[in-house]
């Protein structure tokens, strides 16, 4: 091992996001699809207990959440051996992951555990490599996994992974309502590739973009081209999205929107109030709503200073 390892544990938060937008513009060679999405994070949090083990002892994960794999095939896992392999680290980690973010919902929670075991390892491994040398191996373990090195509202291109920290940050309140059908992020994909219809490519976030330059935060601009697919590849979704929509834009909500490939809804709100409202009103309708705030860039860099102890 090229440098001493902390033998101290670090317990982390490792946060979910949102998609305020999410532009499909066509299918990549490699596969993937080329978009524009706009990344917002959110407080709700899991918590990730880093525990050094002795050389040679590996990498091992634990979770009771019974939907999170507990092998290699956990990204948190393959995030720590692809920076062993990189930092040619000696040394074992075991990982403890405890689940607040509802798991298959498109709010990123395996990626966000992802970077986090990044950033978390670069610090006991005393790597020195910091969020700007972890991105290459951010990339390769999935498309969100490098929004959360950065955190905040940020727009991403690419397959997401490029992205850009916007100067003004969004502030709000947020309901997240599982609509309790998790989708395949890959099959919402598949059927959007398999469409009739032809998809005209909007430009909601470049206005989105030069609204807020000019100082104007215009939400209700943004729209998601992966809700089509997603109520096409679980049609029970449409009669509880049209109900979840109906209550929070009721409540005051200024956008409600499928976060990612879904099956969680959002809203934003300016105020507590309305956020309360809306909440109270999806859980007397039987939906599980849970309250969040966003997070800035800058909050999202000091949660990590916090717990990176810098
Ligand atoms: O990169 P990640 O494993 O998170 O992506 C999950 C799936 O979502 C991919 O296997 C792919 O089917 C789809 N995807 C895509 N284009 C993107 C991002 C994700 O097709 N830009």
């Amino acid at each position: 091992m090229r440098r001493a390892a902390s033998r101290r544990s670090l317990r982390l938060q490792s946060f979910a996001k949102i998609n305020l937008g999410l532009e499909v513009l066509g299918t990549r060679d490699d596969g993937y699809h080329e978009l524009r999405t706009l990344f917002q994070t959110i407080d709700l949090a899991d918590e990730i207990v880093l525990r050094p083990r002795p050389n040679g002892a590996g990498v091992t994960v634990s979770c009771p959440h019974p939907l999170v794999p507990r092998d290699e095939s956990n990204l948190a896992v393959r995030a720590a051996e692809a920076l062993r392999r990189f930092g040619r680290v000696e040394a074992g980690v075991h990982i403890e992951i405890r689940k607040r973010i509802p798991v298959g919902g498109g709010l990123g929670g395996g990626s966000s555990n992802a970077a986090a075991v990044l950033r978390g390892l670069d610090a006991l491994w005393r790597l020195g490599l910091g969020p700007e040398g972890l991105h290459g191996l951010a990339r390769k373990l999935g498309a969100d996994v490098p929004y959360f090195l950065v955190g905040g509202t940020v727009l991403g291109l690419a397959r997401g992974d490029e992205v850009y920290p916007l100067r003004r940050q969004l502030q709000a309140h947020v309901v997240l309502v599982d609509a309790g059908l998790p989708v395949s992020t890959e099959a919402v994909f598949r059927r959007l590739d398999q469409s009739l219809t032809p998809r005209g490519n909007s430009n909601s976030i470049f206005y989105f973009v030069s609204r807020d330059l000019e100082g104007k935060q215009d939400l209700r601009l943004l729209t998601n081209d992966l809700e089509q697919a997603a109520l096409d590849e679980a049609p029970a979704l449409k009669e509880r999205a049209e109900r979840i929509r109906g209550v929070l834009v009721q409540a005051g909500a200024g956008l409600v929107a499928l976060s990612g490939s879904g099956s969680t809804y959002f809203g934003l709100f300016s105020e507590a109030g309305g956020a309360r409202r809306g909440r109270s009103a999806l859980v007397a309708a039987g939906f599980m709503a849970i309250g969040a705030r966003t997070l800035s860039l800058d909050q999202y860099r000091r949660a990590w200073s916090h717990s990176l102890g810098r």
